[in-house]
């Protein structure tokens, strides 16, 4: 059924898509309905309240609907946008990589307690939010951004162009699976590996949000068998790192004992748990230990 018929103001609209999302399911239709027609229109908050008498010509309801639908169908909003604030700066985000999450910020914060280094690598980096914001936040000198997903390290290939500009040149690109091994040039050489690798298991994965399971890419959340993928990539971290070198892990509060115990069965030293600000058990860190 079309949405916003001729003649209608924007402000009649804006009502019209508001009901539109309630009736589909999405919480906040109000604000949501708001962002969409500020994104549809090209307009700030404000403009779009002053112009709330306007009608609306044929190509911008065209344009609208098919937003507004998009949204009721649960697609979230960021690759509506293509765009996620992570860390204060904008990353390019399509649907081949992960919305990067708040969670995710706050292993940035807890690295950034730590001191400086000069080599870092980000396994698994989607949209590259993770290792690009540390080499911005003057973390470290240089790093490697590996995952997978050809188009996902496409994409961070943009965001380094957009946010480092000529400063890309400190940025290597892998296209590469992180439990297999890596180029004997990288062996020993990362100061710190940080990453948040795919943390849903099958049981959990009926249980995940619409939004989510129908859009993000399944590459990015889903790991299969937890024992051997995280087995095999902890073996694969011991032989990038430097001795001494530190590993940052985001995963899941289900995981983590198994992750623990893991790390400690293959030589790392100092592994801690570390809890989001929900309290829940989401970061481990470890060291490579001396032989
Ligand atoms: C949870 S997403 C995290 C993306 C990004 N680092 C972030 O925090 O938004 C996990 C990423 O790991 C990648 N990935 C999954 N399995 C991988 C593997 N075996 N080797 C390399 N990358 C992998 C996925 O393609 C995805 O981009």
């Amino acid at each position: 059924m079309p949405l916003f018929i001729n003649g209608k103001s924007l402000q009649e609209c804006l009502l019209e898509a508001e009901e539109f999302l309630k009736e589909a399911g999405i919480e906040n239709a109000a604000r949501e309905a708001q962002l969409l027609f500020c994104l549809g229109l090209g307009l700030d908050k404000a403009k779009l309240f002053t112009l709330s008498t306007k009608p609306l010509s044929q190509k911008e309801r065209a344009k609208l609907e098919k937003l507004v639908k998009s949204r009721a169908s649960k697609m979230p909003f960021a690759y509506l946008a293509k765009t996620k604030n992570f860390y204060g700066r904008d990353f390019y985000v399509s649907r081949h990589v992960l919305i990067p999450r708040p969670e995710t910020e706050e292993l940035c914060e807890l690295v950034l307690r730590t001191q400086p280094v000069s080599h870092l690598a980000d396994l698994g980096c989607g949209s590259g939010c993770l290792g690009l914001t540390l080499y911005l936040e003057n973390f470290c000198q240089t790093v490697l951004l590996c995952d997978i997903s050809r188009k996902a390290i496409e994409i961070a290939c943009k965001n380094a162009a957009r946010l480092l500009g000529e400063r890309t040149s400190s940025v290597t690109f892998l296209h590469h699976d992180f439990t297999k091994p890596f180029p004997y040039l990288f062996h020993n050489f990362f100061d710190v590996v940080v990453s948040n690798p795919p943390y849903v298991i099958e049981e959990e994965w009926e249980e995940v949000s619409p939004d989510v399971r129908f859009f993000e890419p399944k590459l990015a959340l889903l790991v299969k068998n937890p024992k051997r993928f995280f087995h095999d990539m902890f073996c694969q971290v011991g032989a990038i790192l430097k001795i001494g070198g530190r590993l940052f892990l985001e995963t899941s509060p289900n995981l983590i004992s198994l992750q623990k115990s893991l790390l400690e069965k293959l030589g790392f030293c100092d592994v801690e748990v570390h809890q989001d600000y929900a309290y829940k058990n989401r970061f481990l860190s470890c060291r490579k230990a001396f032989p």
